[in-house]
């Protein structure tokens, strides 16, 4: 039976619940030293004395790094850039004596234990001469610029140029809409801190067990700061506690952990704690205009989408928030812009879906509100403006099957059962709401590596250095890889997160189930060509090398299809080898001249019922069901898990998660989970999620889309459709107050 499409439960599930899977705070190696950073408290100035002294009096202390004895590092910026740069100048921790942002790592106590480490850190008395700093977008949205462009704009390409004339088409349009939107900050809050252990070997090699959503990112920043030879460092990051983006970059408890290693001659561990998660990295703060001009049937004929977004002052943080909007919507006059304001905060930082769930967003609620405008229903308004082929780049969708989304979706969800007007359902003494919106992703595929091997012991393995932050890598990989041999997922092993492994992007933009899964597929396909041909060769086994369709795999031999009982047993194969292993890797490189004829997307469509108790404000989710166009699902089942805890982020985002400056002070007031909110079990009702069938031989082999990202995109607008749809009231920032409700 074929083990693509089958929802096999994850292979590490086990010892996931079982706590045996070690995570990267979790390695006691011998002799191991714990360090704990502290962080500036000022937001922009110079440090003038850091008194380390005194704090390395304390017994277990063993040393404080800052700037003044850092070891010599790396000079030139790209030696600095990792895999995720944006362009600019990437911080270097413990440079200079300059802080550049609030709660910027200032120095690293290092002692033999952990509560050691922190104490001493407490007591570390640090002067400043403080400088004057800003750190709010919306008081300087006069300085917003374009952004710099640079590597990483050729995957998130700045906007398209103008179509037609919006101004015009705008101001002659029957029905316009014109709205602004405040998408307020977000942090990255995985259940797993930062963390970093550094194992230092005899002779100076390292192996790091890093938090990471790319092994070879971190282990090539490694090198290229400390100057260490590629051989001599190796990142291991089997397990990862969710990361949505904060793994991309290498954060600073790498550096830290590295830095102590290398200086100190002993393993060292840096976690960063809860507050420190808001030191590094966040969804940008963006503001947001859309307007719609349509005709009175509802057909867009003017579009204009324009955001603009906090950076820092040394990197255009980059994402892609208002190209999605043509790509949906086919106006023939279009206006789309994207503008950058540099602050005195740190860099943002890619944050599940970054971007599109901003976008989206701004233009999933003009649209409903053009809906009520035009008095047609907002489903039926997406219908009439719907994208054949995708106007922007004027090229046809690779696949597109969000129209059944839509219908499937509306379908189960009972869409039919929604009164037009605000206000007029009910439930109880509460007011009930329906909402609508589209979600968009990109699929992406970029080119990796894969290994293959007939192990000594007779076993087939196969391995790439991609993380799997939870998403179900390691399953998805094992079910490809079985799948080219016909076997079940208990006979091929996958390998992974370790970057000794055949090389792997980073794991993020909904790529690594199309691009590592793409070379699994291959070098699975190239390793069983090669057992043949050994088979081939063997004296009870007379088959032609080339005549591959004539026999099958089975357990642990290959058998001749018309006759199973003749067969070559891996062990024989092994054996035939001279009990050496038979190996085999591949590149899998996306055709390029091929995918850039066609636009490559994911879609979705969100349904969301919500109650609005007008007395206290509150809100509840009571059903949500997302319908999702992503090619083919390898696993129905991780990918549900996938699209659900994105909706319940979706619900987050809404009406929950919430970063709050205090622009007097430069910095972040609610950096804990106490005050940062978040969604729990009884936040959550009944989410469902369904896939319709979509098929995609364009966008690689698989034909799969993936799934990590698509399933927020659309949840936060259909949200707040749905509390206009129950209270007539309608609030276009994230996320809502209840107070803006009663
Ligand atoms: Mo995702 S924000 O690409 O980890």
């Amino acid at each position: 039976m074929a083990q693509v499409g089958q929802p096999i439960s994850r292979l590490e599930g086990r010892l996931k619940v079982t706590g045996a899977a070690k995570y990267a705070g979790e390695y006691n190696l011998e002799g191991l030293l714990y360090g704990y950073v502290v962080n500036s408290t000022i937001v922009r100035g110079k440090i003038l004395e850091i008194d380390t002294a005194s704090i390395k009096k304390i017994p277990g202390v063993v040393e404080v790094f800052t700037h003044q004895n850092r070891p010599s590092l790396a000079w030139f910026d790209l030696q600095y850039a990792d895999m995720d740069a944006p362009p600019g100048s990437p911080f270097r921790p413990l440079h200079d004596a300059q802080v550049k942002y609030y709660a910027q790592p200032i120095a690293l106590v290092v002692a033999e234990t952990f509560e050691t480490a922190r104490f001493a850190a407490s007591r570390l008395r640090v002067t400043y001469a403080e400088e004057e700093f800003d750190s709010d977008l919306k008081k300087n949205i006069e300085k917003a610029r374009a952004p710099k462009r640079g590597l990483a704009t050729m995957i998130k390409p700045l906007p398209p140029k103008p179509k037609g004339d919006f101004e015009k088409a705008f101001s002659e349009a029957d029905i316009q809409v014109s709205s602004a939107y405040w998408h307020g900050t977000e942090h990255h809050n995985p259940m797993e801190m930062h963390t970093t252990t550094t194992l230092y070997e005899r002779g100076g090699k390292l192996t790091i067990f890093d938090k990471t959503q790319g092994t070879v990112n971190s282990q090539l920043y490694a090198c290229n700061v400390f100057g260490l030879s590629f051989g001599d460092v190796r990142v291991v990051s089997p397990y990862v506690g969710g990361a949505f983006g904060s793994g991309l970059r290498p954060q600073y408890q790498l550096f830290m952990s590295v830095m102590a290693a290398i200086e100190l001659k002993r393993s060292v561990r840096v976690t960063l704690d809860r507050e420190q998660m808001f030191s590094f990295g966040h969804r940008p703060p963006t503001l947001q205009r859309v307007r719609l001009g349509a005709d009175s049937n509802g057909k867009v004929t003017a579009l204009n989408h324009t955001a603009i977004a906090e950076t820092s002052q040394f990197e255009d943080y980059t994402e892609v928030v208002v190209n999605w909007s043509h790509v949906l919507y086919p106006a023939e006059n279009t206006l789309l812009e994207y503008q950058l304001v540099p602050l005195d905060v740190y860099s943002p930082l890619d944050m599940r879906a970054p971007g599109g769930s901003t976008g989206l967003h701004a233009i999933e609620s003009a649209m409903d509100e053009l809906s009520y405008k035009l008095g047609i229903d907002p489903l039926e308004l997406r219908l009439i403006n719907y994208a054949e082929r995708d106007m922007a780049e004027d090229k046809p969708f690779s696949s597109k099957e969000l129209r059944e989304c839509y219908r499937q979706g509306a379908e189960k969800f009972g869409w039919s059962a929604r009164k037009p007007e605000p206000r007029s359902m009910k439930r109880g003494n509460k007011l009930v709401g329906y909402g609508m919106a589209t979600g968009i992703w990109d699929a992406m595929t970029v080119p990796s590596r894969a290994e293959a091997e007939l192990t000594k012991e007779g076993k087939i393995r196969v391995n790439s250095a991609v993380s799997d932050i939870g998403t179900g890598t390691l399953t998805v990989m094992t079910q490809i890889a079985a799948d080219e041999f016909g076997l079940s997922v208990e006979d091929v092993t996958f390998d992974y997160g370790d970057s000794d492994m055949a090389l792997a992007p980073l794991e993020g933009g909904s790529f690594t189930v199309s691009s590592v899964g793409s070379a699994v597929a291959k070098v699975c396909q190239s390793l069983r060509e090669k057992l043949v041909k050994w088979a081939a060769r063997m004296e009870n086994f007379k088959i032609s090398g080339e005549n591959q369709a004539r026999v099958r795999f089975e357990k642990d031999r290959i058998v001749l299809s018309d006759s199973p009982m003749i067969a070559v047993t891996f062990a024989d194969l092994i054996a035939e080898n001279g009990g050496k292993v038979i190996q085999t890797s591949t590149t899998s490189i996306p055709n390029v001249f091929k995918l850039k004829k066609y636009t490559r997307a994911a879609h979705a469509a969100a349904f969301v019922e919500v109650e609005v108790d007008e007395q206290l404000g509150v809100v509840n989710v009571t059903r949500a069901l997302t319908a999702v166009a992503a090619g083919k699902i390898i696993n129905p089942k991780t990918a549900r898990s996938q699209i659900v805890g994105a909706m319940v982020w979706g619900i987050s985002k809404a009406l929950r998660e919430e970063t709050i400056s205090d622009h007097r002070f430069g910095n972040y007031m609610n950096p804990n989970l106490a005050e940062y909110h978040l969604p729990v079990h009884a936040d959550i009702h009944e989410l469902d999620c369904i896939f319709v069938e979509e098929h995609d031989d364009i966008v690689n082999p698989l034909g799969a889309k993936g799934i990590g990202e698509i399933g927020i995109v659309g949840m936060a607008p259909a949200i707040t459709n749905a509390i206009f749809h129950a209270t007539g009231k309608r609030v276009n920032h994230l996320p809502i107050h209840f107070d803006e409700l009663m």
